[in-house]
């Protein structure tokens, strides 16, 4: 049976002081989730990311939004996997559509991020979904089956079982424009059939969550589906009271 996984995404959002409060008001949420087996974290900017970790129950996982796949080297402005591992970091979000779209994020550099990940033995948080000129022309599984096969390509069973897959339709997220629970299930089943036949009886244990526009109101409704695991949440994840919601309602 898979675990249930809560995942809040803050983006470019929250100074350092404001994570450390956030981090300070969660223990009691993360002593919840964990009597009732369910996976919570959330995914601060790097600056904030020490502060979260020090002051949040250790129960919580503390993501990073973003890594390059290099150890070390010329690359200004980045981060590296052994600066999170020294934070003690473990998780990190790849390929969110923000950064497929501002910053020529491809399946390719994903596929680079995530095997130099689990070569850590760091879980990758995947991010897929279509934008809304490729859902009109009904081009989802195509793009999601792409994005799927290319970002985990090579990847051995054993590595397979520790990945984490959210799917995010582009035109969902932020819009207040969800996609309904009969979408959600029918791409995040298309998703686990795609890992099937990549990794075969392995796709039964990968987590797929649902993305775009969830809330405390309707995330009990996507968490009934039989192949969605679990959340990624952006604007509904940033204040505690509608965090705490998000997870009530999936308890
Ligand atoms: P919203 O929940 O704000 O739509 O954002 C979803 C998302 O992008 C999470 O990664």
């Amino acid at each position: 049976m898979r675990k249930k996984l809560l995942l809040g995404n803050w983006k470019m959002n929250k100074l350092a002081a404001e994570a450390k409060e956030f981090a300070l008001a969660s223990k009691e949420l993360a002593k919840k989730a964990k009597e009732h087996n369910i996976l919570l974290g959330v995914a601060p900017t790097y600056l904030s990311l020490q502060a979260v970790k020090e002051n949040a129950s250790k129960d919580m996982i503390v993501a990073a939004q973003n890594v390059h796949f290099m150890d070390h080297g010329a690359y200004t402005g980045e981060v590296s996997i052994p600066m999170l591992e020294e934070l003690g970091i473990d998780w990190v979000i790849i390929g969110h559509s923000e950064r497929r779209t501002y910053d020529n994020e491809t399946n390719e550099k994903c596929n680079l991020k995530i095997k130099a990940l689990l070569g850590h033995n760091m879980v990758p948080v995947y991010c897929v979904g279509e934008t809304l000129e490729q859902f009109e022309k009904g081009l989802t599984k195509k793009v999601v089956g792409e994005q799927i096969k290319e970002g985990l390509k090579d990847l051995s069973k054993d590595e397979a079982k520790r990945i984490v897959v959210a799917y995010e339709p582009v035109w969902s997220i932020g819009t207040g424009k969800n996609a309904s629970t009969e979408i959600a299930q029918d791409v995040c089943k298309f998703i686990r059939d795609v890992l099937k036949d990549m990794f075969n009886e392995v796709s039964e244990e990968i987590l797929i969550l649902y993305g775009g526009s969830v809330k405390p109101e309707n995330i009990k409704a996507y968490l009934s589906c039989n192949d969605v695991d679990g959340a990624l949440v952006g604007g509904a994840s940033l204040k505690i009271e509608s965090y705490e919601g998000l997870l009530n309602n999936i308890l």
